[in-house]
């Protein structure tokens, strides 16, 4: 089975932890993509969507969704959302579609966190995927010195402006042994605005194709 059909499988699973009535948080990317075609289908039925990206808000609203601000949703009871990189505590790398600082602050503010990856992207340590850092733009060159001070090699991923107006740092070579850690480390250098690692709030259930992790 190609990785299109995994990620199509894993959209399809995603819909079961969907609360009717509700507002579902929703990710960014092109496994995202395939969860808002299966979310259209029941847009009558659902209350709205927060969403992490200016690109899902697009989507959601071309299936009929409406997008509300976060701010006035309350907790959500189900984020919905792809990653880069899925280890087997379901700790993650994220942010291949930038999209990484909306979609913590959404995790964080959700019940659970369904987190749907194609068979591919599981690994029993973190780092191969470059890992992405947001950054405020002034900040590019002293945080890229600082991140290469604690032994990561960060590419500037330019042309890549983010929905907040901020760059991104790609981090090679990172062996992260220790996630929750280089998460909260990372989160410390000045000029950081989020670091891709979700490892302090990973997620609940990891769905892989029509699979459920363990
Ligand atoms: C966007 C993300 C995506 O979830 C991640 O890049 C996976 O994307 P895709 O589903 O296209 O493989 O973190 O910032």
């Amino acid at each position: 089975m190609d990785r299109e059909e995994q990620k199509r499988l894993a959209a399809v699973q995603a819909m079961r932890y969907v609360e009717e009535g509700g507002i579902v948080g929703v990710g960014t990317g092109s496994t995202v993509a395939y969860f808002i075609d299966e979310l259209g289908k029941i847009a009558d039925r659902i209350e709205a969507a927060v969403s992490s990206s200016e690109r899902s808000s697009e989507l959601l609203r071309a299936r009929g969704i409406r997008v509300v601000d976060l701010n006035g949703a309350g907790t959500i009871p189900v984020y919905v959302d792809g990653a880069d990189e899925c280890d087997p505590h379901k700790r993650l790398i994220k942010g291949g579609g930038a999209a990484l600082t909306r979609e913590k602050i959404i995790a964080a503010a959700s019940q659970k966190f369904v987190c749907m990856i194609d068979p591919a992207k599981r690994v029993d340590v973190l780092g191969k995927f470059p890992l992405p850092v947001e950054v405020i733009p002034m900040a590019r060159s002293y945080v890229a010195r600082e991140i290469v001070k604690r032994g990561g090699q960060p590419v500037w991923r330019e042309g890549v402006v983010t929905d907040n107006g901020n760059v991104v740092l790609d981090v090679h070579g990172m062996r992260i042994v220790d996630p929750v850690a280089t998460e909260r480390e990372f989160n410390q250098i000045v000029g950081v605005v989020c670091v891709g690692l979700f490892a302090a709030r990973p997620a609940d259930v990891v769905l892989i194709g029509d699979q459920v992790m363990a």
